[in-house]
């Protein structure tokens, strides 16, 4: 039996440092969908981990940049999306940038003797553009968005991602947990039932989860429920038919999950992407841009509010569970627990955090000053 990592990995500030070096530093982040940033020069811009970063549309193709300038490293626009006149300009000292990156003009250009222009163009960043998202890796190497959806790519394809347009603005929601909270109850699937009991009377037993290659898969269908007066079943019964669904997904709430913080909460109305965005130890935001495909019919707008309040309350019920477990997780008594053969995902995600983060095994908090030092000699060590 798998057991879930030990507590102290959930608020240890080395631990996370760890995390972000080796995980976050090289893992896929979502900035945008191209559909957010539609004409020559607009940008969309995100932050993690003290890295600012900017993505601009230039020729049909988008490139990203560390939003710093090069003469004095001021950040360079404002996000969280924003309309360039054909160049960065630094508020500064007013250097220019071409939208390729490339160093157009320095003022007081003869002052700066030794100066190759050439060699201060902006920072460039490996961008992959997937289904319409827009996805960057600060560094590393590995798959691909494309190759960790490929399994999928049948049911995705379904859903038109390219066509997605922005239905509202970018929300930071922030909580006082460690990341693994949120990822970790995002593919909990034991808790649907006894946290969720509105949602979990409409998936009437339908709810599912697997692993599927490097994805976490979850998936509901709902049911009408006649003795329910919820949004749920009120989101069911106005629900209009969608013409790009088959039948198996006209009622279908589906969840995909990426390896570490990435989210698509998929529904026949609209498409979510989430971020768990480490801050701290103790802190994450989770970052959430929804959007949909053309549709104004007066029920898909109805269906999408309705949707909306079943997920309020579903994020509520998931805060005070995720607050709940990290007090929980700072007590003494607590070192980890069992997981149920069936949490597949959750067992995934221990499995996956101790191959790269061996230190993550040992049961007891490492001293003060050790875990990096401890996780360099069993990576060599080969503990795992
Ligand atoms: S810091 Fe950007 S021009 Fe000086
Ligand atoms: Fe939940």
């Amino acid at each position: 039996m798998t057991r879930s990592l030990p507590a102290w990995t959930y608020h240890n500030a080395e631990f996370f440092d760890l995390e972000a070096r080796e995980l976050f530093a090289h893992s896929w982040h979502l900035v945008c969908h191209a559909n957010d940033i539609p004409d020559e020069g607009a940008y969309a811009t995100f932050e993690i981990l003290r890295e600012s970063i900017v993505v601009v549309r230039s020729q049909g193709t988008f490139r990203t940049f560390h939003n710093v300038c090069r003469h004095r490293g001021a950040t360079l626009v404002d996000g969280p999306t924003g309309q360039l006149k054909g160049k960065f300009v630094c508020p500064y000292h007013a250097w220019s940038y071409a939208l390729d990156g490339s160093l157009l003009s320095v003022p007081h250009r003869t002052e700066f003797s030794g100066l190759i222009t050439a060699e201060h163009g902006l920072r460039s960043i490996e961008t992959e553009t997937f289904m319409g998202f827009i996805f960057v890796r600060l560094s590393g190497t590995g798959p691909s968005i494309a190759e960790q959806f490929a399994p999928v790519m049948a049911e995705l394809n379904l859903y038109q991602f390219e066509h997605l347009q922005p239905l509202g603005k970018v929300t930071l929601r922030p909580r006082a947990v460690n990341w693994k909270q949120i990822a970790d109850n995002y593919v909990d699937a034991l808790h649907i039932p006894v946290a969720h009991p509105a949602l979990s009377s409409m998936f009437a037993g339908s709810y599912r989860n697997e692993v599927v290659g490097d994805l976490h898969r979850m998936s509901g269908d709902l049911k009408t429920d006649r003795k329910s007066t919820g949004s749920a079943n009120a989101y069911l019964q106005v629900l209009p038919t969608m013409s790009h669904l088959p039948d198996t997904h006209q009622h279908r709430w589906l969840y995909y999950r990426m390896w570490p913080g990435l989210a698509f909460d998929i529904y026949p109305d609209q498409v979510d992407f989430m971020q768990f965005i480490p801050v701290s130890a103790t802190e994450t935001l989770i970052r959430e841009i929804p959007y949909a495909l053309p549709d104004n019919r007066r029920e898909t707008r109805v269906a999408r509010y309705l949707n909306w309040r079943v997920n309020r309350n579903v994020n509520a019920e998931d805060t005070t569970i995720i607050n709940r477990v990290q007090a929980g997780m700072g007590s003494s008594s607590f070192d980890s627990g069992p997981l149920a053969d069936s949490e597949v995902c959750l067992i995934d995600s221990v499995r996956r955090l101790q191959a790269l983060l061996p230190v993550s095994t040992l049961a007891q908090e490492p001293a003060p000053g050790t875990v990096a030092t401890l996780n360099t000699e069993m990576l060599a060590a080969g503990t795992i």
